[in-house]
């Protein structure tokens, strides 16, 4: 094994496993020599002599001063943060470490409808009070939008006192992307700190056909699934921190509380190397992007499905799109995207990132360029197979973006450590609730921790449930309540 070609931590890892040393420590499986013979030989020796820990030469992601601390500098000035944090916990870690971090016990925070759950957690542990910023869909297309410049500066207004921090997210699960720019200026202009959830986004620092990564403009925090598009392993993630990002030793503590004392050198290395393999393959990340346009031309010729691209920017809120993130409507078909991503599963073995009622989502990266004639065709065979079906029209199905912003009677973190009980989801009108309910897809929260439910969101439940969707705990048949609410 040569280290040479590596970037610092991978090679750091190679020159360690080099040495042959006769290691007595962590982990038990001893770089592979007590490892379960035939788990080894499907693994291969290298994984095990690579998945080490913190040894001489290889640094410590608590405090890095060494190999870890180049390879975060190689990200930083590669994304253009002032500083760079390795996640082995996923996007979900550097959100959660941002909001510890930044703010204290009834803080507020502006935060889209449409954020992950790891938002809504990260408000739990810092007590802060959340203040909602609507987002609309598009019920022809089926998708949910983006926060509008419009509403920010609304609820801004709304809310009495400071605010501490706002939460954006770029892009969209969907690959859609808003007015980042507008709203980060909007914010900095009233000297506030934002945190971007560009979880789906890492990809965009390779070219100007993605929309604008969101250091360039000007987010303070930002987290990027590594592990979601790049070629990272599963769980690694990066965050950034640069202009604004404040007290960097308070978000090293935070870094502390949320990751493991006992970090995968795998992952981490994983990190180094999907950095360096993005920066070297700019060009065909720009190849990817031209591929998805081509995609959208031809699927939108084969009658009873819709690749929207230029349809996208007419979703609320939605000004760019990435072009990598393929939207497939099979509404006109008369069957759900549920039941055409089984049909590809089951007929044409071809795995889709997810589905919806009415769509299908196809993630696109460099390792697809050689891929696209199949999926085209596996497309034109579903096509075909339900075509007259659907007479050519959509159905509407429930949409958890029309509910209003219920009212909010406590703070998460209260709603979480108040005495609760469970309750059937159907019977809970009134209560204060005390877990996030997200139908999956796309993940919106219909109710949040501390909010009281209502009968629009139990109505909505309903609805879901009947057209087939599901969400986290539905199994239950229950939803935890504050006692006594
Ligand atoms: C928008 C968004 N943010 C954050 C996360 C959390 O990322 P991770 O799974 O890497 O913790 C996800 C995960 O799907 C996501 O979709």
């Amino acid at each position: 094994m040569a280290g040479n070609a590596f970037p610092p931590l991978a090679a750091g890892l190679l020159a360690h496993a080099e040495h042959n040393y006769l290691g007595f420590h962590v982990p038990g499986h001893r770089q592979g020599r007590g490892a379960w013979p035939a788990w080894r030989s499907l693994l291969g020796e290298a994984v095990f002599a690579l998945d080490l820990t913190e040894l001489p030469g290889l640094d410590n992601l608590q405090d890095p001063q060494g190999v870890i601390r180049e390879a975060a500098a190689a990200a930083a000035a590669y994304f253009g943060a002032d500083e760079t944090y390795f996640l082995v916990n996923g996007a979900t870690a550097g959100i959660l470490a941002v909001l510890l971090a930044t703010c204290r016990p009834g803080d507020r925070v502006l935060l889209p409808r449409n954020c992950h759950q790891a938002v809504i957690h990260g408000l739990i542990l810092s007590g802060a009070k959340p203040a909602y910023l609507p987002v609309y869909g598009d019920s022809e297309l089926g998708l949910p939008g983006m926060a509008r410049t419009e509403d920010l500066r609304r609820v801004w207004d709304a809310v009495s006192g400071e605010v501490r921090l706002v939460v954006l997210l770029h892009p969209s699960y969907y690959g859609l992307a808003g007015e980042l720019e507008k709203q980060v200026e909007f914010a900095h202009d009233r000297g506030c700190a934002v945190l971007v959830d560009e979880a789906h986004g890492a990809h965009f620092h390779t070219g100007v056909r993605f929309p604008p990564p969101a250091l360039r403009c000007g987010a303070d925090f930002v987290v990027q699934g590594a592990h979601k598009v790049l070629g990272a392993f599963t769980q690694a993630a990066f965050l950034h921190r640069r202009g604004r990002g404040g007290d960097a030793g308070k978000l090293r503590d935070a870094l502390r509380i949320v990751q493991t004392s006992s970090p995968s050198y795998l992952l981490l290395a994983s990190l180094d190397v999907a950095r360096q393999q993005c920066q070297e393959e700019e060009p065909a990340w720009e190849d990817t992007a031209r591929l998805g346009m081509r995609l959208r031309d031809e699927i939108n010729r084969i009658p009873g499905l819709l690749a929207p691209d230029r349809e996208l920017l007419g979703v609320p809120g939605v000004t760019a799109f990435d072009p990598a993130r393929l939207i497939v409507n099979v509404g006109k078909l008369g069957i759900t995207g549920f039941a055409a991503a089984e049909w590809l599963r089951r007929r044409r073995k071809i795995l889709v990132e997810m589905a919806d009622f009415q769509n299908m989502l196809f993630i696109l990266g460099p390792a697809d360029l050689p891929l696209a004639e199949e999926l085209l065709a596996g497309l034109a065979a579903l096509a075909a197979a339900f075509a007259g079906c659907g007479r050519g029209r959509s159905r509407s199905y429930p949409d958890p973006l029309a509910l209003p912003i219920p009212r909010q009677v406590l703070t998460p973190r209260e709603a979480f450590f108040s005495p609760c009980e469970a309750v059937r989801w159907d019977a809970a009108v009134g209560r204060v609730a005390a877990e996030v309910v997200a139908p999956y897809p796309p993940g919106v929260p219909v109710i949040c921790p501390g909010e009281e439910v209502t009968p629009e969101a139990v109505a909505l439940l309903a609805d879901w449930e009947r057209a087939g969707g599901v969400w986290p705990g539905r199994s239950r048949g229950m939803i935890k309540v504050v006692a006594g609410s």
